[in-house]
């Protein structure tokens, strides 16, 4: 195993390696989709992918492919959350969002690039493995994994609920749908995708699902009490957006206190889900707690 910062650089020095060069006449294409990339960001889901992947005893070079899609669509996920039909947000990861400085059409078409470099990276890893059917099924169950928690069924669900849910009165069930969704599926996507790689057993895959639906839920917690109380030269984004668009922010919904008391219960159950590892799973605990305190 090796630590949250050496996953991240591998990540950073790897990130736009899958990126195609679509020739002088698409040649903004390729500027839009890497400024997005590049421009900054914490790779917590890539990092969550590699760090399962050898936990379960398989390789960095293996997972690497499927770590650099997740963190595509996670970018295209903010690249399209940023434009003005959607949050309407002028700052991402400390800097002016993708449609401020390459136009609206142009920002679609990077997080449309984005999405299907994606897709095509992950129906193309499968395909090296046809003489070895064991870690091609492998293979293929961790894309199904990543495509359809990206997808309809998982992220763009909960987009969805998050969108409708301005002009709705929010309740505790419409909130929790919303963080299950928008922000959950992309953060347990990576840590069983990278199991999967490495041919994991299902109690292992169970008890690694509760550890990431926990933190993923209690990412979004963060994220809503961030908008609220957050510094925005640490955050990278706008403050105080949720409150003026009538967004289901979870602390307006259940209050602050409250929030934060669900935040670190989510966080100590995700702990207690990998106890049966003890410290062979203190990358994934260490990582827990300082997702609490995180403070971007
Ligand atoms: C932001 O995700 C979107 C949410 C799901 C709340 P991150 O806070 O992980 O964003 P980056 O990748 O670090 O910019
Ligand atoms: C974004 O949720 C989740 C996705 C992009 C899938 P938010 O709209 O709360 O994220 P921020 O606050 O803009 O980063
Ligand atoms: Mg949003
Ligand atoms: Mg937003
Ligand atoms: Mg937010």
């Amino acid at each position: 195993m090796h630590s949250f910062n050496e996953y991240r650089e591998i990540i950073n020095a790897h990130l736009t390696d899958l990126i195609a060069d679509p020739g002088e006449e698409a040649s903004a294409l390729a500027e839009a989709m890497k400024y997005s990339l590049e421009v900054g960001g914490k790779r917590l889901r890539p990092a969550l992918l590699l760090a399962s992947c050898e936990f379960a005893g398989g390789s960095i070079e293996e997972a690497l492919p499927y770590a650099l899609a997740l963190e595509y669509i996670h970018t295209y996920s903010l690249i399209h959350d940023d434009l003005p039909a959607m949050d309407n947000d002028d700052l991402r990861r400390g800097k002016p969002t993708n449609h401020k400085v390459f136009g609206e059409a142009m920002a679609i078409l990077a997080g449309d690039g984005l999405l299907s470099t994606a897709a095509e990276t992950v129906t193309g890893c499968p395909l090296e493995y046809y003489d070895d059917p064991v870690k091609m099924k492998n293979h293929v169950r961790a894309a199904h994994e990543i495509m359809s928690r990206a997808g309809a069924r998982g992220m763009i669900a909960g987009q969805t609920a998050d969108i409708k849910g301005e002009s709705l009165e929010p309740t505790a069930e419409l909130i929790r749908f919303i963080e299950l969704h928008k922000t959950a599926d992309l953060i347990t996507a990576p840590v069983r995708a990278g199991l999967m790689l490495a041919g994991a057993d299902d109690d292992m895959l169970e008890k690694f699902t509760v550890y990431a639906i926990d933190i993923g839920v209690a990412f979004q917690i963060l994220d809503d009490i961030l908008d609220i109380e957050g510094d925005q030269a640490l955050l990278g984004k706008t403050l105080g957006k949720d409150a003026e668009q009538g967004k289901c922010n979870y602390a307006f919904v259940h209050g602050i206190e409250s929030a934060k008391a669900e935040l670190h219960r989510l966080t100590s159950e995700a702990k207690d889900a990998l106890a049966p590892y003890g410290n062979g799973a203190s990358f994934f605990t260490a990582l827990a707690d300082s997702l609490e305190i995180r403070k971007y």
